[in-house]
């Protein structure tokens, strides 16, 4: 089989990983990709939201299957488009997406079929919302409906905060078109955790759980990310929460978008919360997470080919899909300043003696007359796996250790404990 995957971050080389270890492919092709996917496969130089050249690309490499790691072209309708076209691809549809790329949608998704979340409602007039707003009790949560790069929420303490978001976002159009609509919506408190099933639109595979760190700095300080490291299975992740979130959330969703006419194939990621009434979604989204995928994989234990193909084709594999027991541990390493301003170009050593039990995922790298220099905030995701969570942090950050390239950092305490709760807002 050839395969295309469609990214270019640590997500991605995660998921070119797991596939180049199937026995079923002989070409696997990434659109961009980075200095990490070269290496196991041909990078095309197409962007990931370039729907009409990735298909030509599909076409001209004979592709037998797609697999989408962003949320961008699978809100943009590429699944779609694809299938129009007989590629077979794996991922919702542009209508099943709107799961993650309309928070409005959810919202509403949610409360039609009593799936636990936090309260709340969504708004297309300004006027309505805040008179909404007037009788909140703060902290209250104001979220733009559209992607916006995880910058679209705000947790307002007061009154006048909430005010100001919801002017930044319907009056002002801080977010653009992704700030139309809005949801108001209670604050939540517990601890996160980013729960993923594979579904074929009507059956799920059983669940996988990661915990994602966002803020910038150890002990959840400073500006928030696209994440800094993540650990897989949580600590305080057992089969009563499993069978909770199944039961309660992953199961009626995926009824619920199937009798709404929106089948829902591909990945569906909770990000739920673990609140004293148990646990209620934040949101969802229509994808593997970024830095999650790069903890779960690892753990999966079945053919990932095998997986997305079955489901492009509409149903579950016939092979069960477990996740083993072992833990893993993911640290990112990013360039000096992100998440603001940073320098890219800079050369990485230490790459080549990763000990056993550790594997390096690339994001923000490239490949400079043979070598590998940075060219992004996050630069790699190292992971080390072992029985022990313990076990599993020495050897990812023994890796770490080893691995220099100019103004890189690090947090240190990824693994050590859950990251804080809502830390991902100041
Ligand atoms: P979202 O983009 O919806 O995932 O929200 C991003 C982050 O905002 C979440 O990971 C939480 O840390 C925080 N957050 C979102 N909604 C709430 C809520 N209702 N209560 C508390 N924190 C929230
Ligand atoms: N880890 C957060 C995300 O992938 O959206």
């Amino acid at each position: 089989m050839k395969v295309l995957v469609i990214g270019s971050g640590a997500r991605e080389h995660a998921i070119a990983w797991k596939i180049s270890q199937s026995t079923q492919v002989d070409a696997l092709f990434l659109a961009p990709g980075n200095a990490g996917t070269a290496a196991l496969g041909t990078n095309l130089p197409i962007e990931a939201t370039d729907i009409p050249a990735l298909a030509n690309a599909a076409r001209r490499h004979s592709v037998d299957l797609t697999i989408v790691g962003p949320e961008g072209p699978l809100a943009a309708g590429i699944v779609d488009w694809f299938q129009e076209q007989g590629l077979a691809v794996f991922g919702p549809t542009r209508a099943a997406a709107q799961i993650e790329a309309s928070k409005g949608f959810a919202k509403e998704f949610m409360n039609r079929h009593g799936i636990p979340c936090a309260q709340g409602m969504a708004f297309d007039s300004y006027r309505e919302a805040e008179r909404f707003l007037q009788r909140r009790e703060m902290p209250v949560v104001i979220k733009a409906d559209g992607l916006a790069a995880g910058k679209g929420v705000t947790v307002a303490l007061t009154r006048a905060e909430a005010e100001a978001a919801l002017d930044a976002c319907m009056n002002q159009r801080v977010f653009g078109e992704a700030g139309a609509r809005v949801v108001v919506e209670e604050f939540l408190e517990g601890r996160e955790v980013s729960v993923f099933a594979f579904t074929d639109g009507e059956h799920m595979s059983p669940l996988a759980a990661a915990c994602d760190y966002k803020r910038v700095g150890d002990g959840d300080q400073g500006p928030n990310t696209g994440g800094m490291g993540s650990y897989s299975p949580p600590e305080f992740w057992d089969n009563a929460l499993a069978t909770e979130a199944e039961a309660r959330i992953f199961r009626p969703t995926i009824e619920g978008m199937a009798r709404e006419g929106r089948p829902y194939r591909g990945v569906l990621y909770g990000g739920l919360i673990l609140t004293r009434q148990g646990l209620k979604v934040i949101e969802f989204n229509a994808r593997l997470g970024d830095p999650e995928t790069q903890v779960i994989l690892p753990r999966l234990e079945a053919d990932l080919v095998e997986i997305a193909q079955a489901i492009a084709g509409g149903e579950m594999p016939k092979t069960r899909i477990v996740w083993s027991g072992e833990a893993c541990v993911g640290v990112v390493m990013a360039s000096g300043g992100y998440p603001g301003d940073y320098s890219t170009g800079f050369p990485i050593s230490g790459l080549d003696d990763m000990g056993g039990g550790c594997i390096v995922f690339h994001s923000g790298t490239r490949l400079r007359e043979g070598e590998v220099v940075t060219s992004g905030g996050r630069v790699l995701t190292v992971v080390g796996r072992a029985s022990s969570l313990a076990q599993a942090r020495d050897r990812a950050y023994s890796a770490v250790e080893r691995i220099r390239f100019q103004g890189g950092f690090y947090r240190r305490d990824i693994a050590l404990r859950p990251a804080a709760v809502g830390a991902r807002y100041s």
